[in-house]
């Protein structure tokens, strides 16, 4: 699964031309690879005309309820427009929309396996430093406890110090936090599933294979990266020769 996240960026023109570099680039093509775009809400209906059938767009955060709720976009709306996913609990609405744990299982259980969550996790700089990536790892999984989820519940592993820094762990530590993010989600869902895991930030065309080389990485969650078409049809051409070999 790779899923480009264009936060707050695009416009129309900038859709029509993405979908021109990515198909142009696009070579290595494997149907049952899940591509998805998560573009600003305004652009979906845009952007489903422009796709192909085997991608498939998506939100980048999500309200389960509708009615009255200003200014959110609801799970249903989501559906009415062909969306698959919504990302839930990304770094930056945790950080300038204070979105809490609380608030975040909120979404994941009303949400009632309408739609494909991503939920994204991941410890910040100083966390990192202190050595409790797994216990902050943790604290943000136990929202799914003793849950029932949806059969392609995927976990988003982003520490937050990667984001759009150029910097990330190694592919190693990356693959073992993904092993304990299975084995959590195994152990305290209802359904004892184990979940694809995504690795997010700072990837790109040149680090890519070295993520994707590791069994316990089943995907990318792409921010700056996404933006070029033309770099997102890369990644995802290494995507599917590195895990189809
Ligand atoms: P980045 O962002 O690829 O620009 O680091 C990833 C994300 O925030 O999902």
């Amino acid at each position: 699964m790779l899923i480009a996240n264009w936060k707050s960026n695009g416009s129309k023109a900038m859709a029509i031309d993405w979908f021109k570099n990515f198909f142009d680039k696009y070579s290595f093509k494997n149907h049952e690879t899940f591509i998805g775009i998560a573009p600003p809400f305004v652009y979906i209906d845009q952007i489903n005309s422009l796709k192909k059938s085997n991608i498939k767009t998506g939100l980048q955060d999500i309200e389960p309820f509708s009615g009255a709720r200003t200014g959110s976009i609801s799970a249903n709306m989501a559906i009415d427009l062909g969306c698959s996913f919504s990302m839930i609990g990304h770094s930056e609405r945790r950080e300038f929309f204070k979105e809490s744990n609380d608030q975040i299982k909120e979404k994941i259980i009303n949400l009632d396996k309408k739609i494909i969550p991503i939920l994204c996790v991941g410890e910040t700089e100083k966390e990192n430093i202190a050595g409790k990536t797994k216990h902050v790892i943790q604290n943000q999984l136990e929202i799914i406890k003793n849950h029932e989820l949806h059969d392609l519940f995927t976990v988003a592993y982003e520490p937050v110090w990667a984001i759009g820094s150029g910097q990330t762990p190694q592919a190693e530590e990356i693959n073992e936090i993904h092993k304990f993010i299975k084995d959590v989600v195994q152990s305290i869902s209802t359904n004892n599933l184990v979940p694809d895991v995504l690795y997010g930030g700072s990837v790109t065309d040149l680090n890519a294979m070295s993520f994707f080389e590791q069994d316990f990485v089943d995907g990318a969650l792409i921010g700056g990266a996404s933006l070029d078409g033309s770099i997102f049809a890369d990644i995802v051409n290494i995507f599917n020769g590195t895990k189809n070999k």
